[in-house]
This record gives structure tokens, C-alpha cells and sequence, in this order.
């Protein structure tokens, strides 16, 4: 995820900025850059010609150090920006800051600006030029071009109100050398209070070597700080008054907001990173996947659709497998990748190819794109990481915008993989005509809800972790599933056998009594997936089978299922949906169950 800081006070901002950017390091990151403001000491009397000193590197900070080695930066104020690459590669270029067209005003943003191509548009009628091809660029120029209002937080509250999507925008401006002014729009953004000067950051750790007093900034709201003065406006431009709280965290613990570690930290964002991978793809009720760039009479021709992935992106794989099939009735076939290269595979006419990859660099998966293409594949690549390997070797690259992924199990990056499972499928649904206007809506809206619905089940993470302080010590789990719980029964095992190392199997739940029911006894703990679906009344015959055998009951169940109990030893529910949607709910209360094991 990107990372901001942003210092002006009587302390040289060089260090303060580079070693605040070094303390982001733990987010991920591909390329970082600083801007400075070089104030013009020698005018004379004249009007002073300030000017804004901006360098950036692809690669890693001591990179962006190298370069600036020798040179003098005798200033007191400055931004610094780590980042994650959303749009475009992690190149020189694309890296922030962004300048607008007379180099005055220097720009760092996190988020994803939706409406960025048409605000776009509107800019290069009037004669901007730009250089990147990030979303970001755009905002330097919106506030040149607000700018001839002769005030930088007026112009960026105006920007606030004209952009759709999420950041947290930092602005410096060589006409306005007194300030530096920021915005927040569902991106976090930190203001730190400090004795010899302020600082705008994404996170906490980033200056808590300077203060530990701070302020959070909220939606819509705008800021400025000055050397001894900061100031916090509301939507309509209003001073909002805000008491600063203090910190008493460590720079580890800060690190990870709190968290015990970056697996537990990266299971919490989930909703958020669901949001962004949504985020410009399904707008008002709209699907938008030009980004797939297939036509959809292509689509409506499509014989089969071939995916290829490993590990937890297979399970992803075989959610999509089912959704696709369900909504669009196209025949889809799932192969692992390590396996797919060496079968002599056919590459059909009118067969979508589709690659998914966390990493975008796993090399099976690499193999299998390359083999596939030699026979005359169009490659469709679903990953994490811009610019990775298997997004340049692709024709097209659908991104999941989950930030990086620290902890070695994959959580955020597999709901969000499924989030584009389940627009992708939507989309070929409604392109091929097998969901009606009716369906699509009733989707479209549960669809929307699931953030929130993940957050319900985080809430009750503490239920999760009783369980598990029961079960901990058994050596055998069997996850069981069926249709849509199948992939999440395979996932829950792989997460358990990960993260703790104990022996779990994923199945699915009718094929138990062809051979695995003999393994299950006093010894064994059966999870049980058993949404309210198609297959409920199934799969709890599939449960009575290893209960029979004394098994221990662990049922992830649909709320107000109070049936469920009779079968169970413990049981935990999820908020209601729509039958297909219990897959990416279901896989909560697992990831956080192989966690509290593990620990
Ligand atoms: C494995 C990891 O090595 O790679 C799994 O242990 C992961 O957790 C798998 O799912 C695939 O990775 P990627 O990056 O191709 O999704």
C-alpha cells in the first residue's frame, strides 16, 4: 500500500521525509519519491521565485537516496511518497510526486481515483500535458487549475468535491511556501503534532519518532499545516476543532496498527481491500470491464473458459469455476498451473484463457501462460501486483487493489480474487443474456453489501477465537463442502495446514463416505460449511455420517439456522445472502480459525 509523510517546521526536511518513508517500508512498496520546496533566498526584495526540487526512483528507497546524495536540499519543508502501483507500472515516471504543467505544485496520492480518465479528458481540452499513466497526475493539474483562486486549500477543497474514489492527498506548492495542505477521502491520513514542526502522514509509525501527539483526519475533510499551526476544515469549508490523542505504541506495534502480526492485520482489512478491488468496476449498479478488452459478441461466443492457477488462487479458481457456469452458463475448466503445462494441453478456438496470481511472479503459473500462449492463447491475468511478470506477459491484466500482502497466507488477495470472480461472472452473465434485469439487480445489491457483511463477522472475531481455544489440540481436521463451499473447504484446510501445521483435509461433503469417513474418530474435528444454500439438507446428512463416527462438530452456518445445533458441537454464523455469496463469507470465520490455531 502507498505511504505519505509530510513535514514543514524548523527542522531540514530531507532526513525527516526519507527516514519517515523508510519507516512505510513494511507496507510494500515499488518505487518512492520526494518534492521539495527550494525557498528562493536570495530575491533581493524582488518577489521570490520558490521552486519545487522533485526526485523519484523505481526500486527502493536507498535508490532514491543514491540519487539525491549530492545534492543540497536546504529546506524546511517537504512530502515523501511510497508506492504501490495502481495504474501504470512502477517506473521513474509513474512514481509520485506528480508535478502539474509549470512544476509548481507537487502532488502524493493513496487511493484510486474512479473518475480519473474523464477529469482526464476535461484537462487536456484546456491544454495540460501529461507524462505518467497514473490516476494520480491528474490532481496536480486540478489544482493548477483551481489555483487561479490564489488559495491552495480552497483549491483542494474543490478537488475533494470533484473527485470520485478513495485517496489521501498531500499538495505542496511553491506559491504557498508558508503550507502544505491534504485531503482524505476513504484512504487514511494522519496529522502529527510536533514541537518543532507538523507532519502529514498515511500512517502513524512514519513520524512517531518525532511526536506522538495526533489527530485523524475523516472523510471529506481537508487540512493545512504550518510550522506552529495546523487546521482540520469540514466538507463545507468550516474549522473543525479536534482535541489530538496521544500514542503510547511502540514503532513495531505501530507498524501494524495494533495488530499482533500482519496475517491478523491483513485478515481485518479485508472489507477495505474488497472496496478497492469493487472500486471503478461496479459503479451505480454498472459493470465496467474494459480492462478485460474483449467484446462482448466475443464473449457471447466463448466455448469454454480455461483458468490456471496455484495454491489459495486456484481455490479462487474454482469459486470462479462455479459462478461463471451459474450465471453465465459457459462450461469452465480449472487446472492447477504446475500440472496444466506438461499435459500436452488443447488451446480450443474461442476459449478465454485466465491466469490468477497473488504475486503475479509465481513461476508455474508463469510456465503455463508461456505454454498457453505458444499454442495461440489470449491471456487474461488476474493479480495483486502491477507490472509483475505474468501482468506484462499477459494481454490483459485485471488487478486486485488488496495493497500487498505481507503475512506468508493469503487472505485479502484471495477475497479480493473472488470479488473479481464474482463481477467477472455477473458480467458474462449479463452479456450472454442468462441473468435477467431482475437477477442482476438482486446481485448487484448483495454484492455491494458484503464489506459490510465481512466486518460483521470480524466483530465477532472473538467467538472464532473460543472455538479454536477448544479445538487446538486436535491433530485431524476435515473441512466439508459442497457446490460453493467445496473451494472454501479446500481453502480452509490449506490455511490450517499452513499457518499451523496440522494434518487437514479439504472434501468434498457427499465424496467422505467414499473412503476419508474411515479416518474420522473421537480423534477428528469435522468444519462443516453449511450455508442456507441448495445443498443445506445435503450436507447436513454429510455431518450426521462423521458424527456418527464421533466426530467433533464445527459448523460455519447461516444466521438464524438454530437446525444447525442439533448437529454441532460449536457453531458460527454469518450474516444471510444470496446462496452464491455464502463462498466469500464463509472463508472468514476459517482464515481467523487457522489463525487463533496456529497461535
Ligand atoms: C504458494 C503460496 O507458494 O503460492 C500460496 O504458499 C499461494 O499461499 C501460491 O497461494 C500461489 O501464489 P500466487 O502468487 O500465484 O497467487
Amino acid at each position: 500500500m502507498c505511504g505519505i509523510i509530510a513535514y514543514i517546521g524548523d527542522k531540514y526536511c530531507k532526513d525527516i521525509i526519507i527516514n519517515g518513508l523508510k519507516r512505510l517500508e513494511y507496507r510494500g512498496y515499488d518505487s518512492a519519491g520526494i518534492a521539495i520546496l527550494m525557498p528562493d533566498n536570495e530575491n533581493n526584495g524582488n518577489s521570490p521565485q520558490n521552486r519545487i526540487a522533485i526526485v523519484k526512483q523505481a526500486g527502493k528507497i536507498k535508490d532514491l537516496e543514491e540519487s539525491m546524495k549530492d545534492m543540497d536540499f536546504d529546506s524546511h519543508t517537504g512530502i515523501g511518497h511510497t508506492r504501490w502501483a495502481t495504474h501504470g507500472a512502477p517506473t521513474q515516471v509513474n512514481a509520485h510526486p506528480h508535478a502539474d504543467c509549470t512544476g509548481k505544485i507537487a502532488v502524493v496520492h493513496n487511493g484510486i481515483i474512479e473518475n480519473y480518465a474523464e477529469i482526464k479528458e476535461e484537462l487536456l481540452q484546456k491544454g495540460h500535458k501529461f507524462i505518467s499513466e497514473t490516476d494520480t497526475e491528474v490532481l496536480s493539474h486540478l489544482l493548477e487549475e483551481y489555483n487561479n483562486d490564489g488559495d491552495l486549500l480552497a483549491s483542494m477543497q474543490k478537488l475533494i468535491r470533484k473527485i470520485k474514489g478513495s485517496g489521501a492527498i498531500v499538495a505542496l506548492s511553491a506559491d504557498f511556501p508558508d503550507e502544505i495542505v491534504g485531503a482524505r477521502l476513504a484512504s487514511p491520513l494522519i496529522l502529527g503534532i510536533g514541537k518543532d514542526g507538523n507532519f502529514l502522514a498515511s500512517d502513524i509509525p512514519a513520524v512517531l519518532e518525532h511526536t506522538r501527539n495526533f489527530m485523524i483526519i475523516n472523510d471529506f475533510e481537508t487540512i493545512r499545516i504550518k510550522k506552529d499551526k495546523v487546521e482540520i476544515f469540514d466538507m463545507d469549508g468550516n474549522p473543525v476543532q479536534r482535541d489530538p490523542f496521544k500514542v503510547n505504541w511502540s514503532i513495531t506495534s505501530a507498524e501494524k496498527s495494533g495488530y499482533e502480526d500482519f496475517m491478523q492485520k491483513e485478515i481485518f482489512e479485508q472489507p477495505f481491500g474488497i472496496k478497492e478491488t469493487m472500486r471503478g468496476r461496479l459503479v451505480d449498479g454498472e459493470l465496467q470491464f474494459e480492462e478485460l478488452d474483449i467484446t462482448e459478441e466475443q464473449i457471447r461466443n466463448l466455448n469454454k473458459i480455461q483458468i490456471i492457477a496455484c495454491g489459495t488462487s486456484s481455490h479462487a479458481a474454482l469459486l470462479g469455476k462455479q459462478l461463471i457456469e451459474r450465471w453465465a452458463r459457459i462450461p469452465v475448466e480449472v487446472e492447477v498451473s504446475s500440472e496444466y503445462r506438461y499435459k500436452n494441453p488443447i488451446v480450443e478456438k474461442n476459449c478465454l484463457f485466465i491466469a490468477i496470481t497473488q504475486s503475479g511472479e509465481t513461476i508455474d503459473t508463469l510456465a503455463a501462460i508461456r505454454e498457453a500462449k505458444s499454442r495461440g492463447a489470449k491471456i487474461v491475468a488476474i493479480t495483486n501486483v502491477v507490472g509483475s511478470t505474468v501482468a506484462r506477459e499477459s494481454d490483459s491484466v485485471i488487478y486486485t487493489h488488496a495493497g500487498p500482502e505481507i503475512g506468508v497466507c493469503a487472505t485479502k488477495t484471495f477475497t479480493a480474487q473472488i470479488i473479481v470472480m464474482y463481477l467477472m461472472a455477473l458480467y458474462f452473465g449479463k452479456v450472454t443474456g442468462n441473468l435477467n434485469e431482475d437477477e442482476y439487480k438482486k446481485i448487484v445489491k448483495e454484492i455491494e453489501l458484503i464489506p459490510d457483511k465481512i466486518q460483521t463477522i470480524l466483530n465477532d472475531a472473538v467467538k472464532i477465537k473460543k472455538i479454536a481455544d477448544h479445538l487446538y489440540k486436535y491433530r485431524t481436521f476435515l473441512f466439508l463442502g459442497r457446490i460453493f463451499g467445496l473451494p472454501v473447504a479446500l481453502e480452509g484446510a490449506l490455511k490450517l495446514k499452513e499457518i499451523s501445521y496440522i494434518h487437514a483435509e479439504g472434501y468434498a461433503g457427499g465424496e467422505m463416505k467414499h473412503g476419508p469417513i474411515a479416518l474420522t474418530d473421537t480423534n477428528t474435528t469435522v468444519v462443516g460449511i453449511i450455508p442456507k444454500d441448495f445443498v443445506y439438507e445435503k450436507m447436513l446428512s454429510n455431518i450426521e455420517e462423521v458424527k456418527a463416527r464421533h466426530a467433533t462438530i464445527f459448523a460455519i452456518a447461516t444466521e438464524g439456522d438454530s437446525e444447525i445445533q442439533k448437529y454441532s458441537n460449536y457453531v458460527f454464523y454469518i450474516p444471510q445472502s444470496i446462496e452464491e455469496l455464502y463462498g466469500i463469507l464463509t472463508i472468514i470465520p476459517l482464515q481467523l480459525f487457522s489463525y487463533y490455531i496456529a497461535i
